[in-house]
């Protein structure tokens, strides 16, 4: 029973992310036709193969590759001191005279969106005017979480992407939209069919997601807006994370396990490098692991659950026992800051070396559940402290996946997945939907979510949570990517926030200890 849910989060887990696709198997640079007109410039970008330094906009032919140069002829962010936002640290500027854009962020109102606006709005003279599309307006306590200054550069325009473009070129002109830039986050997830695990529909997420894109990128011309790029977030599901085994770490050139289950990321894929061809706009595409960032509703934010454990935990005297094994303790992955993914996002599509690219997005900041857990014992006072994993084979249930072929590796051993208990089956318990209600009514109004009400949809992802995933950010390194932030000052934040939403108990600390 209680290994149903771990299954089922199993699975779910994989479409961590929130929003969208990913893919151009295996090559560096996209969809490089000699009819693209994206692709004719005078000048390779970086990674493309030359024979003469002339060849490359670096002025620089190194090994048969494009590498950076001192000549660069764009305005990259190569040469400009790197900005410190908060715990967000060495992010790249862009020249002065980039001013005054306008952006279109779909799916605003989400983790991912949300946090990409409010990297956005760290720059204000770069970006004036923020069109935030969704059917409903971001809710009014995370726009709380921005400064006056800041709401006043973002307006909310109503649309339906389920309607025809028509619809929704309509709903554009009205509200007089431009848009430089366009981020793609929007996301819907229909739910499966009585029993069934959360994301076993996938033909229905397919049919689904790829409408949205589709009628979304269809009203564009119609509303008279041509982006110079346009920036879709997939997720690390891209690689087939869920399915079975996949290469370690998963680089952006790795095949697409398309034939083993379908994925909308791949549909979406295909129609936004349809319309960037016809409509000559350059294109990024941007997959997180696990995401971090404070939002109200986020079915994917595996690390909230655990606050929720943490407080109750302290509140009823216990200790923090971990679900997982020994290997799952004090195994390494890596997380997603939505934040900082936002700056990433920001820097790809304002880089016209980035132009067609896909890109991994992560902290780069190495995770483990044994150094979590102990720092969540201090942040919400555990005085009981931390019980590791059971030394003991007999006290876990295990789930066995797929195998061999049928795995995006292509051979080797089904994974298997242990457990000795899922947060699923602790939120079942009587005794700690009862501490939870206590700490609301101690809160003086602060804590005004229940996550006991619904605990599929808010205590399942953070059962997937040990599923560890790694992916390799090389190849933004290399193009000039510097952003970095440390996960568990970003776990942190997050938790602080959501104490402002009302969804976690007030932490006892004012500091996380961060990697050092
Ligand atoms: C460009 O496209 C046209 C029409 O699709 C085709 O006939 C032509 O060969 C293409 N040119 C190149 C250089 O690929
Ligand atoms: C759009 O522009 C028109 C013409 O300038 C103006 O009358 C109208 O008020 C604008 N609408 C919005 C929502 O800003
Ligand atoms: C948790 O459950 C509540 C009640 O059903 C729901 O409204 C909320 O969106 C869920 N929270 C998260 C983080 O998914």
């Amino acid at each position: 029973m209680k290994f149903q849910y771990l299954l089922a989060a199993f699975f779910a887990a994989v479409v961590y992310a929130a929003p969208s696709n990913g893919g151009n198997n295996g090559e560096i640079v996209g969809n490089h036709d000699e009819n693209d007109s994206s692709s004719s410039g005078e000048c390779k970008p970086l990674l493309q193969s030359c024979n003469d330094n002339s060849d490359c906009c670096s002025d620089n032919c190194l090994a048969g590759f494009c590498l950076v140069g001192y000549n660069v002829k764009t305005m990259g962010s190569e040469r400009l001191p790197l900005r410190q936002i908060g715990i967000y640290h060495n992010l790249p500027d862009f020249d002065s005279s980039l001013k005054g854009l306008t952006v279109i962020i779909t799916g605003a109102n989400g983790i991912s969106g949300f946090h990409t606006m409010r990297a956005l709005l760290a720059a204000p003279e770069r970006w004036s005017k923020i069109y935030a599309l969704s059917r409903r307006p971001p809710p009014e306590q995370m726009m709380g979480l921005l400064t006056p200054e800041q709401r006043s550069k973002v307006q909310h325009v109503a649309c339906d992407f389920l309607e025809s473009g028509d619809k929704i070129a309509q709903a554009l002109k009205e509200a007089n939209v431009t848009a430089d830039y366009i981020f793609f986050y929007s996301y819907l997830q229909p739910k499966p069919p009585p029993g069934g695990a959360i994301w076993s529909n996938a033909d229905e997420l397919v049919k689904v997601n790829s409408a949205l894109l589709s009628n979304f990128l269809d009203s564009l011309p119609q509303a008279g807006i041509k982006p110079t790029r346009f920036l879709l977030q997939t997720g690390a599901k891209n690689y087939g994370v869920h399915i079975g085994r996949i290469r370690t770490p998963s680089c952006e050139s790795d095949p697409q396990p398309k034939d083993l289950q379908p994925n909308f990321y791949y549909p979406q894929e295909e129609l936004l490098f349809k319309y960037c061809k016809d409509n000559g706009v350059g294109w990024n595409i941007i997959m997180p692991a696990w995401i971090i960032g404070a939002t109200n509703n986020a079915q994917m934010n595996a690390l909230h659950p655990f606050s929720v454990y943490a407080a109750v935990q302290a509140h009823k005297g216990e200790p923090l026992t971990f679900g997982g094994d020994w290997n799952a303790w004090q195994g390494l992955s890596f997380h997603s800051a939505a934040r900082l993914t936002g700056f990433l996002s920001e820097w790809a599509v304002l880089e016209d070396k980035c132009k067609d690219q896909r890109f991994n997005a992560i902290d780069d900041s190495p995770f483990s559940w044994d150094r979590f857990f102990h720092e969540l014992t201090r942040w919400f006072s555990v005085e009981k402290g931390v019980i590791p994993p059971p030394e003991d084979d007999s006290k876990y249930q295990e789930m066995t996946g797929r195998a061999g072929k049928e795995t995006p590796l292509g051979y080797g051993p089904p994974t298997k997945i242990r457990a000795s208990f899922t947060l699923s089956s602790w939120a079942k318990e009587e005794v700690n939907q009862k501490a939870w209600k206590e700490l609301m009514s101690q809160s003086g109004g602060k804590l005004t979510h229940d996550p006991f009400e619904d605990i599929e949809a808010n205590f399942s992802c953070g059962d997937a949570a040990w599923t560890t995933v790694m992916l390799c950010v090389n190849k933004a390194r290399i193009l000039g990517w510097t952003g970095f932030v440390d996960t568990m000052e970003a776990v942190f934040e997050m938790y602080s926030e959501m104490e402002q939403l009302g969804m976690v108990p007030a932490m006892k600390v004012d500091k996380p200890k961060p990697h050092v």
